[in-house]
């Protein structure tokens, strides 16, 4: 692998300022069905919490040890900012574990535990504990700003189902949970280009990324099915249908309520997935930064963090 540095006028795609924005959420209203009359919408999607924050904490760390091989002031600035932005995502979606499942009964503990393992052990610096040779450091952390950047694809078009999804609002979904959904989607769309610009900066080539695409799809997928069967499996409205990874109920109500408008569909995500295969595929135009930013003004936990920076700046200023 090519690890020279790509200089180029146009190293960073982001046409905003990176901005973390300080946002909590109170729980304590938002029923476990939060979709009402659907749990298993509801759970499929309330997985999230339990896969998110272990992925952005590593996130975190891995952009940080890069960010010394980055020589374009621009793209730095935005690996400053998407890294504080992913550390926020992990802390809200920490609260999702604790304050809103955990507090009605489910238990996670195990899952999340495994899927600390994948970030933790499998792509840690030290993979399952062996030390990298001195002359493949920096390809092993390419290969995994590579990987990285296609979970970045998935979730960029998943923010974008987020922000475009009107059945969840006809449905009366409880607006917390909405809200974490749509602004920690925004933020995705906003920094949908950071992950492949550094993955291209530091000379990542196309045939490795077509391959950690063909690894991170069956990954996400596998971790989605496997964590929100687990969820629904703990719940007493499915009690006579058990729901498991490889059982017939699981995937045929994941098919009907793609049909209803609640979920992404396998084959729809499926077909995201593979514009990621294209030479030409660039994440700045998967989304649009005006989407996000429209969701911003909307957002109440937005609002609240946005108030609360003023209020601080008035106090230091005086
Ligand atoms: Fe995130
Ligand atoms: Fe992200």
């Amino acid at each position: 692998m090519n690890t020279k540095t790509v200089s180029s006028s146009q190293v960073s795609q982001t046409d905003t300022l990176l901005i973390q924005r300080k946002v909590s959420f109170d729980f304590s209203a938002s029923p476990l069905h939060w979709i009402p009359n659907d749990p298993y919408s509801s759970h499929f999607i309330s997985v999230i919490h339990t896969i998110l924050p272990a992925g952005e904490y590593f996130f975190c760390r891995l952009y940080n040890k890069a960010l010394p091989y980055i020589r374009d002031d621009k793209l730095q600035q935005d690996v400053k900012g998407f890294i504080k932005q992913e550390a926020m995502h992990a802390k809200a979606h920490n609260s999702g574990i604790s304050d809103f499942l955990e507090s009605q009964g489910m238990v996670v503990d195990d899952f999340v535990k495994q899927v600390e393992w994948l970030f933790d052990s499998v792509l840690h610096d030290k993979p399952f504990g062996y030390k990298v040779p001195k002359a493949m450091v920096q390809e092993w952390l390419v290969l995994r700003l590579g990987l990285i950047a296609a979970v970045e694809h998935f979730t960029c078009v998943l923010g974008k189902y987020a922000l475009e999804n009107t059945q969840w609002d006809q449905d009366q979904a409880d607006t917390t949970v909405l809200d974490i959904l749509r602004w920690h989607a925004a933020e995705e769309i906003e920094h949908r280009s950071v992950a492949f610009d550094v993955y291209r900066h530091l000379g990542g080539s196309y045939p490795m990324r077509y391959l950690q695409m063909l690894v991170v799809f069956p990954i996400i997928i596998g971790l989605w099915v496997k964590g929100s069967s687990n969820l629904m499996a703990q719940d007493a409205v499915f009690a006579d249908k058990k729901p498991k990874v490889l059982g017939l109920f699981y995937w045929r109500e994941w098919q009907r309520q793609a049909k209803n408008g609640r979920l992404p569909s396998l084959l729809w995500l499926a077909s995201q997935a593979s514009r990621y295969f294209k030479p030409s595929y660039n994440p700045s135009t998967e989304a649009s930064t005006e989407q996000a930013q429209a969701y911003f003004f909307l957002s109440p936990a937005a609002h609240r963090a946005d108030a609360a920076r003023l209020l601080k700046e008035t106090h230091i200023n005086h």
